[in-house]
């Protein structure tokens, strides 16, 4: 067990005039996370902090922020082998504050919700009510999947110098999954995304730093996502778009080889 300061950042915009810093020194032992830490000093010390969490566990997103000056899941971090005995906790960046270290991540759930993250088809009937599967190939799943990683927990936001000059750019988790969605076999919605897509500080407006790439705990890469999104856009205006959108699969036969292959399972006996 060792004894590890915390330097946690603090502000309630209903009370305070300006954020601190506030110092609580807690008992260590392996495995502890950041997370684990908030928590303690939550229960023990001071109950007045506020942070954001859910899954504990890396999936859910909820508890990014800045740890000793880099953004990661604070559920995912342990304490001891950041190597250091004093650690500053601070929200993700780039983001008005609700509290001490909730982020306010509503503008970019607008925006994500805005470019349509959802699959589009122009066979909206066999979409809506689906009769069967449409076919997609390993090599057409391999072009999006990376992206599909995306547990939007904002932290390429953190580092994006382009959302921090521009309010209405729709930042790298919201372009990665516009792509996402534009990069499935089995979307034609494109055209409806570009909409929201291009606005004045829009996928242009990237430079590429990469700092988003980065940050992301799930190695997810917006950078690359953004370049294909420009790509795909040029080649829209110059009318070199053409997607071939996957059809759905074929209805099955009615009696398959497997139907005469494997004879019904035995009925219980007790
Ligand atoms: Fe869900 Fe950390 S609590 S990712």
């Amino acid at each position: 067990m060792r004894e590890i300061k915390f330097k946690v950042f603090r502000f309630d915009p209903q009370k305070d005039k300006k954020p601190y810093f506030k110092e609580y020194t807690i008992p260590v032992k392996e495995g502890m996370t950041v997370l684990d830490a908030l928590i303690y000093i939550k229960e023990n010390l001071d109950p007045t902090l506020s942070m954001r969490y859910s899954c504990r566990m890396g999936i859910c997103g909820s508890c990014g922020m800045i740890i000793n000056g880099k953004p990661e899941l604070a559920c995912h971090t342990q304490i001891l082998e950041l190597k250091s005995e004093t650690i500053e906790v601070e929200p993700t960046q780039n983001l008005s504050v609700i509290k001490d270290l909730v982020p306010d991540l509503r503008p970019f759930f607008t925006k994500h919700r805005n470019i349509k993250p959802y699959i589009i088809r122009d066979d909206r009937e066999e979409m809506e009510k689906p009769t069967r599967e449409y076919k997609q190939t390993p090599e057409e799943l391999l072009e999006f999947l990376q992206f599909s990683y995306c547990i939007k927990c904002g932290l390429c936001i953190s580092l994006c110098p382009t959302c921090s000059a521009y309010d209405d750019f729709l930042g790298p988790f919201v372009l990665a999954q516009a792509y996402r969605y534009s990069a499935d076999s089995r979307d034609s919605g494109f055209e409806e995304r570009l909409k929201a897509i291009d606005k004045t500080h829009s996928i242009t407006n990237c430079h590429f730093a990469t700092g988003c790439s980065a940050a992301c705990p799930k190695g997810v890469d917006p950078a690359l996502a953004i370049q294909f999104l420009k790509k795909i856009a040029v080649a829209k205006s110059l009318g070199g778009f053409k997607k071939k959108v996957a059809e759905i699969a074929p209805a099955p036969p009615e009696k398959g080889p497997n139907k005469d292959k494997y004879p019904p399972a035995p009925k219980p006996t007790v």
